[in-house]
């Protein structure tokens, strides 16, 4: 059955034999659903809840004009798509025609009614309806479509920035686990300081390739059991800069970040930290963050060289870092919350 066929017509007209003329016509030629209500009144809460295609209306009723009836059903009509009216008038007065079309007629048919320019009018109105509904579908589907590919691609970059933090991490720590924490903490601390959700969320992927440069350090130094010389401490720290240039020049936001955790993350408060000395608020908020929950992860893991701190030494240790080696509010709030973060006992002082 055609898609015209399909559609579902009501008709209101006082006069019964109107109805029962055009019901005929209609179901001759094929349609199944149709509808006629002789009372504009019930018609009036019937057509909202009937579903209905297209509606074939009287002008003049004694209860109610089809004027009124139209304008009561103005929210209906002025739906997407919007419900197509068929006037039948014997009413040829330019004024009512213009209301009626103000109001959401799309066409009208002049009364005594000639059946097949009716049913031609009817299936005029009715193929410009199939088509709108057919274009709402393709448009909804396209945009569901685009939505879908848009996760998809988010969902490939998040998983390609986890994958690059991985295999940064890989190089000095092969559980892995470091960024994990490391990002968790950032994104709760974020959180903690009122940061908005994208910064939160930004954080949480861009925290992952903090070390990323640590790629390009050579082994001799990256994996040396014991304390680093000077000259190698100096190559250490340029995984910094080496980081920063490997994300440079996105304009993905989570790697523009990233870029710049990388290059400062190791800044100090004081501005006695490296590569470029920034100090206080000079060091962007995402690489304060950063530097904090690092250290304190730092802290609390097993080294070659050192044993595991407790969190009560490691929060200590951060607290004496406050508005020298950390941003002070930024301390206040990390210990504020660390219980929460680490499931830990918040520092007694
Ligand atoms: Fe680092």
């Amino acid at each position: 059955m055609s898609e015209r066929l399909q559609c579902h017509i009501y008709i209101v007209d006082d006069e019964t034999h109107n109805l029962t003329l055009l019901s005929k016509l209609l179901t001759r030629h094929g349609f199944h659903q149709v509808t006629t209500n002789s009372d504009p009144e019930d018609a009036l809460i019937q057509i909202p809840r009937s579903n209905c295609d297209l509606l074939l209306m009287d002008m003049s009723m004694p209860k109610m004009s089809g004027l009124e009836l139209l304008e009561n059903l103005q929210p209906l009509v002025h739906g997407t798509p919007p419900l197509p009216v068929l006037v039948l008038t014997g009413d040829t007065r330019t004024d009512t025609r213009r209301a009626a079309l103000n109001l959401g007629a799309k066409d009208f048919v002049n009364k005594p009614f000639d059946p097949p320019e009716v049913l031609c009018r009817i299936q005029n109105l009715l193929e410009s309806r199939c088509l709108q509904r057919r274009l709402l579908n393709q448009n909804s589907e396209l945009e569901r479509l685009v939505h879908e590919r848009t996760r998809q691609l988010q969902l490939n970059q998040l998983e390609t920035v986890r994958r690059l933090g991985q295999a940064a991490e890989y190089r000095d720590d092969q559980t892995g686990t470091h960024i994990v924490r490391v990002s968790q903490a950032a994104g709760r601390l974020a959180r903690a300081l009122g940061q908005s959700e994208d910064f939160i969320s930004a954080i949480g992927h861009a925290a992952q390739l903090h070390d990323l440069g640590k790629l390009a350090i050579p082994d001799s130094i990256l994996l040396k059991p014991g304390r680093l010389t000077d000259e190698e401490m100096q190559a250490m720290r340029q995984h910094v800069a080496l980081g920063a240039q490997i994300l440079a020049g996105s304009e993905c936001p989570i790697l523009s970040m990233a870029e710049q955790i990388a290059r400062y993350h190791h800044e100090r408060w004081d501005g006695k930290g490296y590569l470029e000395g920034l100090e206080g608020l000079q060091i962007p908020l995402c690489a304060r963050i950063l530097s904090v929950v690092d250290v304190f992860d730092a802290l609390t893991s097993e080294r070659p060289y050192k044993r595991a701190w407790t969190h009560a030494e490691a929060l200590a240790e951060i607290e004496k870092g406050r508005g020298t080696q950390f941003d002070p509010d930024l301390v206040d709030e990390f210990l504020r919350v660390a219980e929460d973060i680490y499931q830990i006992k918040p520092l007694t002082v």
